[in-house]
């Protein structure tokens, strides 16, 4: 069974946004391995956050990779503009696929493209030299995604509905982390979002997840090195 070695991305949705370079820097400073760059459209989720643009300048002061996280209906069109604009990862939800599979009712509106052009999407990222992550609400089966696991190279399992910071973790939902390792045979990296604290980090490991995304929890936090070594700690503690 592939091992990852462990990623913490400091989500940049609980950051001051009058200051975001020198918040990119505090949590560089802190130890971050990536920056989770959360984008979100006011159709698939209700807020509206951040485009290509912003993203085009925190690329050039980054030192550690931008990880894109689209929560938005059309990743078709925007996809390869944050892929140019310098994301090292760019992901897209699994729910704006059809023909996969039944989705719950809540997702019927939504203006869906088939399974086949989710996978193209993938191809382009990669051919601009972005890596693709297909990400799944909690609320959506796992089963949802075996299509495009050979197309990608993380799956982020959302532990929260998107949208906002600061909710609750869904403990519900880790039982997708060990599905895709022991049931599709995923070697590639799984990620969790939402309500990731130093509580919740260490069964996130023992599901099997290697990288993890927290907002208030570290950006919140008096001392972000202090949290992300606990975090790292709690990581080792569930992996021994
Ligand atoms: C939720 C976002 C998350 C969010 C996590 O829609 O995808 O990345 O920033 O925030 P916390 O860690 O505070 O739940
Ligand atoms: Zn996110």
């Amino acid at each position: 069974m592939s091992q990852h070695d462990p990623v913490i991305a400091p989500s940049l949705l609980s950051a001051d946004f009058a200051r975001l370079g020198d918040e990119l820097r505090r949590s560089e400073d802190a130890g971050a391995d990536w920056h989770h760059v959360d984008v979100m459209d006011g159709h698939f989720v209700p807020n509206l956050t951040i485009g290509p643009l912003v993203v085009e300048a925190l690329a050039k002061v980054a030192r550690i990779p931008l990880d894109v996280h689209l929560m938005i209906t059309d990743p078709w069109s925007y996809g390869p503009q944050f892929a140019k604009a310098g994301a090292a990862r760019v992901g897209f939800h699994v729910e704006m696929l059809s023909g996969v599979g039944a989705l719950p009712g809540r997702y019927a509106d939504l203006p869906q493209r088939p399974v086949s052009e989710g996978i193209a999407l993938c191809t382009q990222l990669r051919e601009q030299g972005a890596s693709p992550t297909i990400t799944i609400n909690p609320d959506v089966e796992v089963e949802q995604l075996a299509p495009l696991l050979p197309h990608v190279d993380m799956v982020l399992v959302m532990s929260v509905y998107p949208g906002f910071g600061g909710q609750s973790f869904i403990p519900e939902v880790l039982p997708k982390l060990r599905a895709l390792r022991e049931r599709y045979g995923f070697q590639g990296r799984l990620q969790i979002d939402g309500g990731v604290s130093s509580k919740t980090i260490e069964s996130c490991a023992q599901y099997g997840c290697d990288s993890f995304v927290a907002g208030s929890a570290l950006y919140g936090a008096q001392d972000m090195a202090a949290e992300i070594r606990l975090f790292r700690e709690r990581i080792a503690g569930a992996r021994s």
